[in-house]
């Protein structure tokens, strides 16, 4: 009688990656507390991209090394104009390369998982439609969705701190961090 097979690749640790980016690190009052929490946990490792490259110059090979070397990949960052800080748009131009990230061959982020965890200075209520802002987090966040599918990744919902702006301090932070899976 043959043995039961035990696919241990579904029990391995994921490694997870944080792409951070944040313009004025010294003016921040959330991402900062949220990275250094990141920063403290197994498995994770915080990649602070305004800080490598301070002259915008990314390493499309080191990058893809990095992304190669872990499981899941988050997006750390301040909500800027609907979006994300400047960095992160000429990483993506930079980084996903055709042949290496999708189209022809392109399948080396195919299986992974990938979310923005970000900040916003406006409240929840904002965000949706009968919202100020109109859209929800998620639908802002559709060309990141869209760039998971077309790279093969598993796009997973937005972990959000809204009205980030109210926080002064980690201890008021705290009880956000602790919400599992906050709304989009
Ligand atoms: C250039 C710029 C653009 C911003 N755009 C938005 C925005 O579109 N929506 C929003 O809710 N907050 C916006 N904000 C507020 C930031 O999201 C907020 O200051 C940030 O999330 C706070 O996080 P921090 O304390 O880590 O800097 C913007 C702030 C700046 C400086």
């Amino acid at each position: 009688m043959s043995r039961p097979c035990l696919n241990t690749r579904n029990l391995a640790p994921r490694r997870v990656l944080v792409l951070f980016a944040h313009p004025a690190l010294e003016r921040s009052r959330v991402n900062r507390h949220l990275v250094e929490v990141a920063r403290n946990v197994p498995g994770v490792r915080v990649h602070d991209l305004y800080e490598a490259y301070p002259a915008f110059n990314i390493s499309a090979k080191r990058e893809q090394q990095l992304l190669l070397e872990h499981d899941a990949i988050v997006f750390q960052h301040p909500f800027y104009w609907y979006s994300v800080p400047a960095i992160l748009k000429e990483w993506q131009d930079i980084v996903l390369e055709h042949g290496w990230a999708y189209g022809s061959g392109g399948t080396q982020l195919a299986g992974k998982l990938t979310l923005n965890a970000l900040t916003t200075g406006g409240p929840e209520q904002a965000y949706g439609p009968n919202g100020w802002n109109h859209f929800s987090i998620r639908e802002f966040l559709a060309p990141w969705e869209q760039t998971a599918n077309l790279c093969k990744m598993k796009f997973l919902a937005p972990f959000t701190v809204h009205s980030a702006l109210q926080y002064a301090t980690a201890e008021q932070l705290a009880p956000q961090l602790r919400r599992r899976r906050p709304r989009s």
